[in-house]
């Protein structure tokens, strides 16, 4: 049988084609823009998303035996708020998981409602990209909106609804939005309260591997498909990403290095952060998950390379970098705030320490190594916690650099298991629909016949302990600047 994957980003849809035994068929991509209407808003249209991605299902689907399509499945971008009036109808565009404008709403959660009730209601505490805080602004700026909304929906959910009907989430997308019990996987009746929300608002939760629906007639006719293919809730874009690269059961580590750069730690049993820098959610394994999650990795290198150095060869680029280890340049890579572990929507993007002989491939490099230092940030919560990493795996548009993936072996000091595949969302979310489908009998049984480890990159003593070094002076950046980037605001 066949199993559709449907990757739905922040700066397109990747729609992957695969095999019941994980053979990728095809995949295809359509992009869709991105609207900043206000410095650190950061907005979409549902409407767009359901169009590209009817389009990428046509192209996918052109050359294949449709009649062996059994099953459809999703990783979205998590946190984004899409709003539907008593018609279904969005109310206005999606808030995304990379807007910054909710800090006083985000005050008023963590300071007068408290972060001890929050994590106590719902494993987290608020941060500005979550889901809860938003409605908090869309009730205050915009009430006529608010009074308006019949369901409240995330990205992905969003596209299964249009597909099937049915108005849906899964327990890894939803414990994004701080309206959810990560622990008992259900709604905190507190927090939709503190909200103002109804639960008849919220969508039907279910476990990310489990059938909502089928496809619509009208959706099965248009893209020539069985009414019967059944329709799996899917999961957040980084739990998709992390069944993708086998990232399941206990003690799994993945990187991502998308538009956002997360570290994702897989476990069966559920825990919190007991400094809430990093995020604890439902898995789509059935478990849980610690995830630290920086808002712009490789969108840094992509905004460097195409923004300011005016170039798409970024090979080219990243070939001029001889001295891994020894750059004088650090970089801040706070395009659009800073989630984990600052929690702070003020930070900004900074580049420190050039001299008359630094070099273009410096800065470039300085891009590459401060997205890694980000990362470790994380990483060194996650140790605090006792929690012992010795290996990742890694996926996203980034893990395509053999150069990036050096720089963060050698700076988190960890072993880099490089997969065949690094579609990670989507593969991840075709996997979920075979395992709904009944292909496989749990996600931890799909990932263990589907991903496969092709190669290790191993960290160099030496070049670590340069990289140790760096990043010690690295850390001290932040915390000097922060003043300055709280008093620019
Ligand atoms: C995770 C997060 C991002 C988005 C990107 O908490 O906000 O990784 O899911 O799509």
């Amino acid at each position: 049988m066949l199993y559709i994957g449907v990757d739905l980003g922040t700066s397109a849809v990747k729609l992957l084609l695969m095999e019941g035994d994980g053979t990728i068929q095809k995949i295809v991509s359509r992009e869709y823009p991105l609207y900043f209407p206000n410095p650190g808003w950061s907005e979409q249209s549902p409407e767009d998303w359901y169009e590209q991605s009817m389009e990428g299902l046509k192209e996918l689907l052109a050359d294949c035996d449709r009649s062996q399509v059994a099953g459809i499945s999703f990783g979205g971008q998590m946190h984004g708020l899409v709003i539907l009036d008593q018609d279904d109808q969005v109310i206005r565009p999606a808030i995304l998981w990379n807007d910054g404008r909710t800090q006083e709403e985000c005050d008023y959660l963590n300071g007068t409602i408290g972060k001890d009730k929050l994590s106590e209601y719902t494993a987290n505490i608020a941060f500005a990209g979550f889901t809860a805080p938003k409605l908090l602004w869309v009730q205050k700026h915009e009430p006529e909106n608010f009074a308006r909304i019949e369901k409240i929906m995330l990205p992905k959910g969003y596209l299964a609804y249009r597909l099937s009907g049915v108005h849906c989430t899964d327990v890894s997308d939803a414990s994004g939005m701080l309206l959810f019990d990560v622990k008992n996987r259900c709604w905190s009746k507190e927090m939709l309260d503190i909200c103002g929300v109804r639960e008849e608002q919220m969508a039907k939760i279910f476990e990310s591997y489990e059938v909502v629906g089928t496809l619509l007639p009208e959706i099965a006719k248009e893209l020539d498909l069985p009414e019967t293919v059944k329709v799996i809730a899917g999961a957040g874009d980084n739990a998709a990403a992390a069944v993708g690269t086998g990232t399941v059961g206990d003690g799994g580590c993945n990187i991502s290095l998308g538009t956002s750069g997360t570290i994702f730690i897989s476990s069966e049993k559920f825990g919190v952060d007991k400094y809430n820098a990093l995020h604890a959610f439902a898995h789509a394994d059935g478990h849980y998950h610690l995830m630290g999650c920086m808002l712009s990795a490789a969108s840094c290198n992509k905004w460097w390379m195409d923004e300011i150095i005016g170039t798409k060869d970024y090979a080219a680029e990243q070939a001029q970098i001889t001295k891994l280890g020894e750059n004088h340049v650090f970089y801040l890579p706070y395009l659009m705030g800073e989630r984990s572990p600052h929690n702070n929507p003020n930070a900004r993007a900074t580049f420190i320490g050039m001299t008359m002989d630094t070099t273009r491939a410096d800065m470039t490099q300085a891009v590459l190594e401060g997205v890694a230092f980000a990362l470790r940030d994380s990483l060194e919560v996650a140790k605090s916690l006792g929690i012992k990493i010795e290996r990742t795996k890694i996926c996203g548009g980034g893990a395509k650099s053999p150069l990036w993936k050096k720089i963060i072996a050698n700076a988190l000091n960890l072993k880099v298991d490089v997969i065949e595949s690094e579609e990670g969302p989507g593969l991840g979310g075709a996997m979920l629909a075979a395992v709904g489908c009944g292909e496989y009998a749990s996600v931890e049984e799909a990932a263990a016949k589907i991903v496969r480890v092709i190669d290790t990159i191993e960290p160099d003593e030496e070049l670590a302990a340069k990289y140790d070094a760096r990043y010690q002076q690295f850390k001290q950046i932040y915390p000097t600047c922060k003043p300055l980037f709280d008093a620019l605001q």
